[in-house]
């Protein structure tokens, strides 16, 4: 009797513990980190070796579409075990699909298939960017087209 309930206080407590310090992580999260002063969501990607657009479909509804809204000791996801590529390449300018496809050796498709933010034309990257580079593919298509 005194054992069940010490114990289901404790799993109360627990609880208030961890949305006390925000760690309502997503369930199968791979990695996380805590959001330190200065950090912005490319800057994430590029210490960590996440895609922008992994960090962001993690994320969504808890980082905004502009990544405005992070605060310091914030508790954040970076992948989701099976979905998480750390294969990543950072954009530099002058950087193309073609070549940082053509340098990580995968297709075209293999990269605009793990950056679905990438257009087909491949038109709307940016230097600070970061991409999935992996020969494996990590975005389910069916959830992200
Ligand atoms: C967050 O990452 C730390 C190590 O960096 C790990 O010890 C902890 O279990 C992770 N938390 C969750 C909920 O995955
Ligand atoms: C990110 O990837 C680069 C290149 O493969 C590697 O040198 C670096 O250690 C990686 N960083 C992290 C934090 O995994
Ligand atoms: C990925 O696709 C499968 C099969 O269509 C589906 O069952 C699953 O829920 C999808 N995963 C995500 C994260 O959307």
């Amino acid at each position: 009797m005194h054992a069940s309930f010490f114990t289901a206080r404790l799993v109360v407590l627990a609880a208030i513990a961890s949305v006390v310090a925000g760690q309502a992580l997503p369930a199968g999260c791979d990695r996380n980190i805590t959001v330190q002063a200065g950090d912005t969501c490319d800057g994430i990607s590029a210490a960590y070796n996440v895609s922008t657009y992994q960090l962001a479909a993690v994320n969504s509804g808890i980082i905004d579409t502009a990544c405005d809204n992070l605060y310091i000791g914030e508790n954040i996801c970076l992948g989701i075990t099976g979905q998480d590529c750390s294969v990543t390449h950072l954009m530099q300018t002058g950087d193309t699909c073609y070549s940082v496809a053509n340098a990580a050796g995968i297709s075209i498709n293999t990269l605009l298939a793990n950056n679905p933010n990438v257009n087909t034309i491949c038109t709307n990257t940016y230097p600070g960017e970061v991409l999935c580079t992996a020969s494996q593919i990590y975005v389910n298509i069916t959830y992200s087209k």
